[in-house]
């Protein structure tokens, strides 16, 4: 059996059913470590919320000294939740509405980062109109070319010929507050990406000093690998000599120090999480091909976009770790989409229905982008700290967090009930139950196994999908509570 941080994966999810995400407190804390240690607190480490917004890994980034990079307001919100300040916060993305600004401005966040010519623009306007100052930074696509890397086709940041104009633009108005640039590099697998950045960087702070102005910060971004699949993990510990490479910069120009910042994402959280599902059936296609379906999909649990970047997650037979591995199968998700498959070509023992499988790597932008599609719940996520003790940090879905939205507009509950149910959302399937259940079939017989519903279910009058929901819902919650 398969020990996460101790517990036995049974243990897991016997608790809290499946599929379900673990992650493990250490791992994560360890890695925050590794930052920390490796760039001393001269240099400022925002932990990247969008690869992992869940209030309990924020709370432990903050206890370990970071402060936050938010990509929406959202992510700002769930700082101030998680009990950050607000100028520890930064709002670094590609467009933000003049609600966001107004939000960001009011509530006093660290910065707010410009990624193009127009928001600039946008971020004046909103500025004076608010006779409020906001700290801005704008974001760079600095154009560098190092071994196969290169930024050129990177969508995010000004092109680095416009840059003089965007911060002149961004001078020119009395409420922006230029504080310095940033970057974003993508996928860094190279400490000497940084290095060629940083030496594009300090030409342009260069030339910035000498036009009078001042350059206070420098965020280079995130985009360290973690180690997921055949991809190797940033050697984190390779930039130990990037603060002193960055100073001997800055003296060899004669810049003038200002405060450098990194933006770890999926490097802190990815390795740190693991998905458990069960094996719901298996196929056998033709004499050579095994298909094996779990609980989980490349939506609803895992989503695709790894896959699709030809990342292949390792898969592990949870309950059969010392069975020898005797078939080579292809993993598939329980969703209709026939390109549904979590991991092709795998070597696993004889699974058979029930089986847990565990999915390596998947702390970062797994949660986080995983969907209702097929309106199927998103897993629960449960932590496991350093002493052992499971806490579950996220819920599952409830069907009203999916329907809630079009009902909340469609009205489709009368108000009493509505209210009767204190919002509970609710689909008046009453007529359903009358309309085709408990009817005879066309030869006269009763459907299915002869109670008469064609179901194998008695039929429940005045029964409500709303308390079939709650029903099946209580009985999760029962379930995690036992
Ligand atoms: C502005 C910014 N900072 C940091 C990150 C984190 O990147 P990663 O998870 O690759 O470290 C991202 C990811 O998209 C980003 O857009």
């Amino acid at each position: 059996m398969l020990q996460i941080a101790g517990v036995p994966v049974d243990r897991i999810v016997h608790k809290y059913g499946t599929p379900v995400y673990i992650y493990v407190e250490s791992d994560i804390r360890h890695q925050l470590r590794r930052f920390k240690k490796v760039f001393g607190n001269q240099i400022g480490l925002q932990y990247a919320v969008k690869c992992n917004s869940n209030l309990e890994i924020l709370r432990i980034a903050r206890e370990e000294g970071f402060e936050l990079d938010c990509s929406s307001v959202g992510e700002l919100i769930l700082g101030l939740l998680a009990d950050f300040k607000p100028r520890q916060l930064t709002f670094t993305n590609l467009f933000k509405t003049q609600q966001d600004l107004h939000f960001a401005a009011q509530i006093g966040v660290q910065s707010i980062t410009a990624d193009s010519i127009e928001e600039i623009e946008h971020i004046a306007k909103t500025a004076k109109k608010l006779k409020k100052h906001i700290d801005t930074v704008i974001r760079v696509n600095p154009m560098i070319t190092t071994g196969n890397y290169n930024t050129r086709g990177n969508k995010y940041g000004i092109p680095i010929s416009y840059i003089d104009r965007a911060v002149d633009l961004a001078r020119k108005s009395p409420y922006v507050d230029f504080q310095g640039f940033h970057f974003m590099g993508g996928y860094v697998k190279h400490p000497r990406v940084f290095k060629a950045a940083a030496r594009t960087f300090v030409k342009l702070i260069k030339r910035c000093q000498e036009r009078g102005i001042r350059v206070k910060s420098l965020s280079l971004g995130g985009g360290f690998p973690a180690a997921i699949g055949d991809e190797e993990a940033f050697p984190i510990e390779a930039m130990k000599d990037f603060p002193k490479y960055w100073d001997q910069l800055l003296q060899k120009h004669n810049v003038q120090p200002m405060r450098l910042i990194f933006e770890p994402g999926k490097s802190i959280v990815m390795s740190a999480g693991i998905g458990i599902m069960r094996v719901i059936s298996r196929k056998r296609l033709g004499k050579s091909s095994r298909m094996v379906i779990a609980d989980g999909s490349t939506y609803n649990f895992v989503p695709d976009a790894l896959v699709q970047e030809g990342i292949k997650y390792d898969v592990l037979p949870a309950a059969q770790m010392n069975s020898r591995r005797i078939h080579t199968v292809t993993i598939a998700g329980n969703t209709c989409d026939c390109w549904d498959l979590l991991v092709k070509g795998i070597e696993m023992p004889k699974l058979r229905a029930g089986d847990l499988l565990a999915i390596m790597d998947v702390g970062a932008y797994a949660q986080v982008m995983a969907c209702n599609f097929n309106t199927i719940k998103r897993a629960s996520v449960v932590m496991i700290a350093p002493d052992g003790t499971m806490k579950l940090i996220r819920r599952r879905d409830r069907y009203s967090d999916m329907f809630g939205p079009e009902l909340d507009v469609l009205k489709m509950a009368g108000p009493n009930e509505l209210e009767q149910y204190n919002n509970l959302y609710r689909v008046n399937i009453d007529k359903i139950w009358k309309g085709t259940l408990g009817k005879r079939g066309k030869n006269g017989k009763a459907n299915g196994n002869g109670n008469g519903n064609g179901h194998g279910i008695k039929p429940i009058k005045k029964r409500t999908l709303t308390s079939v929901m709650a029903d099946a819902e209580s009985q999760l919650l029962k379930e995690v509570s036992e």
